[in-house]
């Protein structure tokens, strides 16, 4: 049985009490943070300043999902305000090899993200530098999205691919992930799973973490 990894996204997440929420979410495995800069995606969240805050607060891995242009600009910022996972678009990274090559220098675990109409061989030749490829379900830029049914194929193609690595990469699947589907989306292959609304309207955020992971392995 493959491990199973959740992460709320505190997107979903009321922002005027950031620390209380992200305490409630314990038997999380990585804390989601959406970066967006209103130019890659048409919306704009949070910064450096954020992450660091939140950093304080928890022991939690920080999963930082960079949805902004030039995110080579912005890795050394994020890398010193608590990042442990730091994922960029491939999209809106031109010298990719060379971004990842940046996150590894800096001491953070590289991952990638493709949007939904980004074909998988667009990530061949990087896919054995990585430390996780994730696979974008819905189009990024909001929460509570419709998870689009095609990304389940993509994923278990992706599993293939690393598969034939033979490294050990993880699939982190984003949007529209919920206690309903995620059985499906971790039989497919995934093994990471960013959950911002269905964790987030739920008055027992932990409960619903743990219904996740159980969904996955029952
Ligand atoms: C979307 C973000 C997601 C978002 C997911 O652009 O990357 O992380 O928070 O939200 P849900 O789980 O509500 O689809
Ligand atoms: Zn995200």
């Amino acid at each position: 049985n493959k491990p199973v990894r959740i992460a709320p996204s505190i997107l979903s997440a009321d922002f005027a009490n950031l620390g209380n929420e992200i305490h409630a979410c314990q038997g999380a495995d990585l804390i989601h943070i959406d970066v967006m800069d209103g130019h890659f995606v048409p919306n704009i969240t949070i910064g450096p300043l954020v992450v660091s805050s939140v950093k304080k607060i928890t022991q939690t891995p920080l999963d930082v999902h960079l949805m902004i242009q030039r995110p080579e600009e912005y890795l050394e910022a994020f890398a010193t305000a608590g990042a442990d996972i730091l994922t960029v678009h491939i999209e809106a990274a031109t010298h990719l090899h060379r971004v990842v090559q940046q996150i590894r220098d800096l001491g953070k675990s590289p991952g990638v993200s493709l949007n939904p109409a980004t074909p998988l061989c667009a990530i061949e030749e990087i896919l054995p530098e990585l430390d996780m490829v994730l696979i974008m379900s819905v189009n990024p830029g909001f929460g509570g999205q419709k998870f689009i049914p095609a990304s389940l194929d993509k994923i278990r193609r992706l599993r293939a691919m690393i598969e034939a690595t033979g490294k050990e990469i993880s699939i982190e699947v984003d949007g529209g992930v919920t206690p309903a589907n995620i059985a499906e989306v971790y039989k497919a292959g995934a093994d990471t799973f960013v959950a911002g609304s269905a964790v987030f309207s739920t008055s027992n955020y932990s409960l619903t973490i743990q219904q996740m992971r159980i969904e996955c392995q029952g």
